[in-house]
């Protein structure tokens, strides 16, 4: 039976694979501290292999650096034995939910979702700390000395996690936003889907330097476009005498295959279409194309009849000799051969083909304007949507009037969170990272939790089926705000709070507009929405110390089996953390039973069967072998001796050989 590391992947490790898969003859082994022998890459190979592209230590090169750097990449390459603990007291209908709302320093919490989640986020939207000497931090390990901590008293999480207002008194105010930015979207990279995409915001302060750090990360290739959004209309004024109105949205694709998807028509561009018949909304366009060459495409270049009451394609023929139409009928008195030549005289072409103008020319009209006569075309709104461009001025954009104002109407008159976004930016942010309607989409920064209310009323608007993972730290509120007094001791408790009572409006409002349907019109499937959530808090990893050293644990199994678990841990946790050791997701539908008097867990039909109870009955080995589960876990705490083991491990090889048997 192989034991679970019960500790997040060590990506060192996953880095080692990869080279090898592309140099083999590079790796070799070595010894740890410990004396363990251990993979290792010979470099002197590896820069051979790669000899004429190498820099050397002291050459000069191009690159973003700062005091730091090293360690945060080390920091996002190492496992942690952290993990996560369920919540289903705060949570929304935790059985049936597919989202999911974590609290904890998302560094932390990022690591731990590196096995489950790897390739399998469509979106990540962030709107981190800007470094503008405000917000807090996580103190992230950088050594802050005691005087300078003392100032900053108070900012601790619930957790005790240390909080750091970066302030310029230590002179490192961009390098260790720097790192904590770094070490975060390393790790956040590889959550990505291949053809996923992320969009971080940022303001004046920051930008030049997050922009290079993402093109690091991401690739300069992979940079859709960065996006001004006018957010504050009525300025922030700087020292410097500049009023800021707008702020930043950094688009990057994983690969090539990361493609950004089209955003509504605004009103004005719907407005055009003002013509309407039996097809729907168009507006007259000229027939000829306009920017086109005759000698582009000569037969597209052909002569149409037209009179007071008809439009029609002459009797005609195509000769490729002289590749042109010759006509076969001569015109009528009153009838006008129209070719598209503009008003310059330039031999242009029209839009569509000879059997493309038979075919549709109840779409086709000419008139007669300054003299002359003309083709004209209906041009319908096309269902696609529009490019995104940089300039993002929608009226619905400012955070005040569109943040806040929309959190009063989901809190009341409370001043309950400072700055969230306006749901619109998020909302069109989300539609330009994809088209589909069911991607997993990743904040962590969650804040109040303005991502969730956009991806739960986007998918009301138009029936999708779009999950959210919320990631926010218990960061405390100021004891003299209003969120405070109101009983939101965390921001975390806002987000949470804020997603309860946004699922329960937006639900509201569309079992109203079903109700009121105009003739045509579909209704949307209200139990398709999903306005639950599973909370997670992180917690120090469910085994005790013992678990990770071995030796120590054999030593102490000959006198006595000490759980290895401790002691205030429930089978649920045991569980959490086993869904995450063995990369599943953590909104996979999970099923409690009870066989022959132990609890049981079904996760998912037969991805995973565990049970955690302290003596196990064997009659359930059969009962969860005939599952035919792809793994079972249970606790090696639960066996006699060895004889039992064995005993379970046959009576698999004979119902499930398939199985994967691991213990705890
Ligand atoms: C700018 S706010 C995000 C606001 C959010 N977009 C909204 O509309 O409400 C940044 C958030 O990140 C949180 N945060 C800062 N450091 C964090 C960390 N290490 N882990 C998780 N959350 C963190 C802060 O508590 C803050 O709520």
């Amino acid at each position: 039976m192989e034991k679970l590391k019960m500790q997040t992947p060590d990506i060192t490790n996953r880095n080692i694979e990869q080279i090898a898969s592309l140099f083999p003859n590079v790796i070799t082994e070595t010894k740890d501290e410990k004396g363990n022998i251990k993979k290792a890459i010979d470099f002197d190979l590896l820069k051979q292999n790669l000899s004429n592209v190498l820099v050397e230590a002291d050459d000069e090169r191009y690159r973003l650096d700062w005091p730091g750097k090293k360690a945060s990449l080390l920091k996002a390459n190492t496992p942690i034995t952290k993990t996560l603990r369920p919540v289903r007291e705060d949570s929304v209908d935790f059985d049936n939910t597919e989202n999911v709302y974590i609290e904890g320093d998302n560094f932390e919490v990022l690591k731990i979702l590196q096995e489950s989640y790897l390739g399998k986020i469509k979106m990540i939207y962030i709107d981190p700390p800007y470094n503008t000497g405000t917000a807090m931090i996580y103190n992230n390990d950088f050594s802050i000395n005691e005087q300078l901590y003392a100032k900053e008293l108070g900012a601790v999480t619930e957790d005790g996690i240390k909080m750091f207002r970066n302030t310029n008194t230590d002179g490192r105010i961009h390098s260790n936003w720097l790192s904590f930015m770094y070490e975060r979207l390393v790790v956040a990279r590889d959550l990505l889907t291949d053809d996923g995409i992320i969009c971080l915001t940022i303001d004046d302060y920051e930008i030049s330097r997050i922009w290079m750090v993402l093109d690091e990360i991401f690739g300069e290739d992979n940079h859709l476009g960065t996006i001004a959004i006018r957010n504050n209309p009525a300025g922030r004024s700087t020292a410097k005498g500049v009023s800021i109105t707008h702020e930043y949205a950094l688009f990057y694709g994983k690969s090539d295959n990361s493609i950004v998807g089209r955003l509504p028509r605004n009103k004005n561009q719907i407005d055009r279409y003002s013509e309407k018949d039996e097809k729907g909304h168009f507006e007259w366009v000229n027939f000829r194309k306009p920017g086109s060459k005759k000698e582009e495409s000569p037969k597209m270049h052909y002569p149409i009849f037209v009179s007071e009451e008809n439009i029609r394609l002459p009797d005609m023929f195509w000769d490729s000799k002289k590749s042109e139409w010759v006509l076969n009928e001569q015109p009528a008195k009153n009838v006008n051969i129209v070719f598209p030549i503009d008003d310059e005289g330039k031999n242009r072409r029209w839009r569509w083909a000879v059997k493309r103008f038979k075919n549709e020319i109840a779409e086709i009209k000419s008139k007669y304007l300054k003299d002359k006569w003309h083709v004209y075309l209906k041009s319908r709104i096309p269902n696609n949507g529009v490019l995104p461009n940089t300039w993002w001025d929608k009226k619905e954009y400012p955070s005040t009037a569109y943040g806040t104002n929309l959190m009063k109407t989901v809190f009341g008159e409370l001043q309950i969170f400072s700055y969230p976004k306006s749901i619109y930016a998020i909302l069109d942010s989300l539609r330009m990272m994809a088209e589909s309607k069911d991607s997993l989409i990743l904040d962590f920064f969650s804040g109040s939790a303005t991502t969730a209310h956009a991806v739960m009323q986007l998918n009301a608007e138009d029936g999708g089926n779009r999950k959210f993972i919320m990631v926010q730290l218990p960061e405390k509120t100021d004891e003299e705000s209003e969120a405070y007094k109101a009983g939101y001791k965390t921001i975390a408790e806002i987000g949470k709070e804020r997603i309860r009572r946004a699922g329960k409006k937006i639900k509201e409002e569309l079992e109203e507009k079903n109700m009121q349907l105009k003739l045509g019109e579909e209704a949307t499937d209200i139990n398709n929405l999903d306005i639950g959530f599973r909370v997670y808090k992180t917690d120090s990893s469910n085994m005790k110390d013992i678990y990770f050293r071995p030796t120590k644990l054999e030593q102490q199994s000959l006198f006595n089996t000490v759980s290895n678990i401790k002691e205030d841990r429930t089978p649920e946790d045991l569980l959490t953390q086993v869904i995450l050791d063995l990369g599943l997701e953590l909104n996979l539908p999970i099923e409690t039973k009870i066989i022959h008097g132990n609890t049981v867990f079904i996760v998912q039909t037969n991805a995973l069967v565990a049970c955690f109870d302290d003596s196990i009955n064997f009659k359930i080995v059969d009962e969860i072998a005939e599952l035919k589960p792809f793994k079972v876990v249970f606790k090696d705490a639960s066996f006699h001796d060895d004889k039992d083991r064995i005993n379970v491990e046959e009576r698999f090889k004979r119902l499930s050989p398939e199985t994967v048997i691991t213990v705890l």
